[in-house]
């Protein structure tokens, strides 16, 4: 696991973008998983206006994202997917047939979750994962206590999950109170996982996920399990790390991030 402190939300948001658009540049067919929150709007930003100067072809690439709410539809404003159409696949040119997300209005929402963990294994696997974390840890919807080997499943959201995305619903109420979500198996089973975690209020979970034990109460403490880990922070984010000194000298030193410290 490597933490890249970087001096502002903008800084770090356009290294995950340069990172993601690197991926796809090195390998046009690649496997994205995509991740949705108000952390990745700027993200998806920087990758919309670089693929209209030119500078990122997506036409091979293929998605799948994280979660979806069980009960919305796909054109529900507040679906995932109305979220991912409105803030990437609307403006770049990923084919809409390869961009996937868990249907949450599926009959069978069991079959749906044994069907997405297959979709994922037929397109070879995911290349790279970009990921938030929630104020409780969770990594998609995989709230505490999920177990660390999980797979695509249907999963009860907390109180506190309901009442922090209700802003993107009319009230509290209409919030659904179950997803379907990649597990935490699945996402480790991908080959890199990019983290962005941005703001003062992350500060005490990021450094649980990082810097504590591993446990199902904070899913994303898993990450330290993977081979290729990669999280992305502004300064406000870091403060409660205690290994600062260590991760600025691996961003300052280390070659495979030479590229990107001139900006
Ligand atoms: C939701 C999503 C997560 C996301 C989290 C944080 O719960 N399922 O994937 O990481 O929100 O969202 P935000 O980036 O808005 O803080």
């Amino acid at each position: 696991m490597e933490v890249l402190i970087q001096p502002d939300e903008t800084a770090a948001d356009e290294l995950v973008a340069r990172l993601m658009m690197d991926t796809v540049r090195r390998h046009p067919r690649a496997v994205l998983g995509l991740a949705t929150g108000r952390t990745m709007e700027p993200v998806y930003k920087a990758m919309v206006e670089a693929h209209a100067q030119g500078e990122v072809d997506f036409a091979a690439c293929s998605t799948f994202n994280l979660d979806e709410y069980i009960g919305l539809t796909p054109d529900h404003p507040a679906s995932y997917r109305t979220f991912m159409n409105q803030n990437l696949f609307d403006h770049v040119n990923i084919p809409i047939e390869r961009t996937r997300l868990p249907n949450g209005v599926a009959d069978d929402i069991d079959r749906e979750c044994v069907a997405y963990e297959a979709a994922i294994v037929a397109a070879g696997g995911i290349d790279l994962q970009l990921l938030g974390i929630g104020h409780d840890g969770h990594i998609g919807f995989n709230e505490p206590l999920s177990s660390l080997g999980s797979r695509t499943r249907s999963k009860a959201l907390t109180p506190d999950t309901i009442a922090r995305n209700a802003f993107a619903f009319a009230n509290e109420a209409e919030v659904p109170h179950r997803a379907i979500t990649m597990g935490v198996g699945t996402i480790l089973d991908s080959r890199w996982c990019l983290m962005l975690v941005k703001g003062a209020s992350k500060a005490a979970i990021l450094a649980k996920a990082v810097e504590g034990p591993v446990t199902s109460m904070v899913t994303a403490s898993a990450l330290q399990l993977h081979p290729r880990c990669t999280i992305v922070v502004d300064e406000a984010a870091a403060t409660e790390l205690d290994g600062c000194d260590y991760y600025r000298w691996i961003w300052e030193n280390e070659p495979e991030w030479a590229p990107y410290r001139s900006g």
